[in-house]
């Protein structure tokens, strides 16, 4: 994989006419060449987007999965559905998902298991709300969702997984994380792998930054040791300035 990795979340927004006229602009203005990024897009979107990327490095991806693999399970998409659609990852584990759609330790595990059996690389996002912050739990919160999320999996398994920290309270309110609190965060978040599977394993999982991430402060977090790349909400909605963020990485990218 290349180094680092920037995804646009575009959670509920575009429809597929829109989604193929963003990828259109985002392919034009987009110029690089060891920068990785990927688009987390609506279900609706995938097929149509498999066609308009193809001969793109640009990763296609699902904001979620279920955690069945079939059957009689009304309103779900399964891992191999969006596989055979041309996603290649699928966000597990949004903080949207955990609190609004009250997803559970337990469900977020599954999907997880289900993504990975399918060959779908799962990008668990784990991130503490501003209450576990202020009470101090933010590290025993993220171990617990760490642990939990990849309880059952196997060392190699773990390797296919890429995590994303986002601070709930830095989603969508315009307050990013300071620098220092996210690397320290993405620092100790490394320390929970190597606790679990040793300093090697640790030392290969990406773990990219998400909360409020624009094109002014995203260098600000890509110099700092621990983080692989971003995830980004509400900036990654206009293709032209989505790209010019991913272009600026490449440009100083070292
Ligand atoms: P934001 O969202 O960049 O709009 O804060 C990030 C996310 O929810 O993944």
């Amino acid at each position: 994989m290349k180094s680092f990795l920037i995804i646009g979340n575009w959670k509920l927004n575009k429809t597929c006419k829109e989604a193929i006229n963003y990828v259109e602009s985002f392919k034009k203005s987009l110029r690089v060449k060891k920068v990785q990024c990927g688009l987390a897009v609506p279900f609706t979107a995938l097929g149509a987007l498999s066609d308009a990327l193809k001969g793109s490095d640009i990763l296609l991806g699902a904001q979620s999965v279920s955690d069945q693999s079939q059957g009689a399970y009304t309103g779900e998409v399964s891992a191999e559905m969006v596989k055979e659609l041309g996603s290649s990852f699928t966000l597990i584990g949004h903080s949207e998902r955990r609190h609004i759609y009250s997803e559970s330790s337990k469900l977020i595990q599954e999907k997880v298991r289900r993504a990975i059996d399918e060959g779908l690389m799962p990008v668990l996002c784990l991130g503490e709300t501003a209450q576990q912050r202020e009470q101090h739990q933010t590290k025993q919160v993220l171990k617990d969702q760490l642990f939990s999320a990849i309880d059952g999996l196997t060392k190699d398994e773990c390797k296919q997984i890429i995590l994303a920290y986002e601070p709930v309270w830095a989603i969508g309110t315009g307050h990013a994380a300071t620098a220092e609190h996210a690397q320290e965060i993405h620092k100790n978040i490394r320390d929970f792998l190597a606790e679990k599977w040793g300093e090697e394993l640790s030392s290969l999982v990406k773990i990219l930054y998400g909360g409020s991430v624009k094109n002014e402060n995203i260098l600000q977090f890509l110099s700092l040791n621990d983080i692989n790349g971003a995830l980004v909400g509400g900036a990654s909605l206009n293709a032209e300035s989505f790209a010019d963020m991913v272009n600026l990485v490449e440009e100083n990218e070292t």
